[in-house]
C-alpha cells in the first residue's frame, strides 16, 4: 500500500465508487472543492492503483482541524485508517503545527479507538452537533 498526497485525478478514479465504496457523508461535489482549496492537505491509500481511503485536514494559522476520513468498507481493521492518519500527523510535524483537532460522533467507537490510539484527548461534547441531534466530542493531539 502507498499513500500519497491526493489529487483531482485521484478523486475522479473514485468517482463512480464513491457512494458504494466508501460511506457517503461527503459528496463528490464536495471533495472536488475540498482538493481545490489551498488550506486543506488530503492523502490517499492505494493498492495495486485502486484507492483504498482517503483523509484531509484544514490548517489555518498553527492548528489543523481534520476534515475527513474514511478507509473503503471492504478494506476496514486493516491498518490503513491508521496509515493515513499517521501521514496526517507528519504533514503537521512537519509544518510544525501546534494542535490536531477533530470532532467525532460519539457513537463512532472504532473512529474514536483510533483517534485515542494516535493520542487525540478527549476535550469535551458539542451538544446536538450533527444534524442537530448527535453529540460530538472534540478530540485534539498536542504532541505533533
Ligand atoms: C474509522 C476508520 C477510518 C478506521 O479505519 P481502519 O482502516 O478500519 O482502521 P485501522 O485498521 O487502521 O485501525 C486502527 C485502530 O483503530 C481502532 N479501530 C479500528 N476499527 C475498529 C473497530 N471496529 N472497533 C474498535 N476499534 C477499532 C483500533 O484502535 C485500531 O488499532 P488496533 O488495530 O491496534 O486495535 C474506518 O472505520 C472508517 O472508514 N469508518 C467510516 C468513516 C468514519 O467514521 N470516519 C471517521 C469520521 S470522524
Amino acid at each position: 500500500m502507498e499513500i500519497t498526497e491526493m489529487t483531482l485525478d485521484d478523486l475522479e478514479l473514485m468517482k463512480d465508487t464513491l457512494y458504494s465504496d466508501f460511506d457517503n457523508f461527503w459528496s463528490y461535489n464536495i471533495l472536488k472543492q475540498e482538493l481545490e482549496n489551498e488550506k486543506t492537505t488530503y492523502v490517499v491509500a492505494k493498492e495495486n492503483n485502486e484507492i483504498v481511503g482517503f483523509a484531509g485536514m484544514m490548517v489555518f494559522m498553527d492548528e489543523a482541524t481534520l476534515n475527513n476520513i474514511v478507509v473503503k468498507k471492504s478494506c476496514r481493521g486493516r491498518g490503513i485508517g491508521g496509515e493515513l492518519l499517521e501521514a496526517l500527523i507528519e504533514i503537521c510535524a512537519d509544518l510544525n503545527l501546534k494542535t490536531f483537532t477533530l470532532e467525532v460522533n460519539t457513537s463512532n467507537i472504532p473512529a474514536i479507538k483510533l483517534y485515542e490510539k494516535f493520542g487525540f484527548q478527549n476535550l469535551g461534547i458539542r451538544k446536538k452537533y450533527y444534524n442537530n441531534s448527535q453529540d460530538a466530542y472534540i478530540m485534539t493531539k498536542y504532541d505533533l
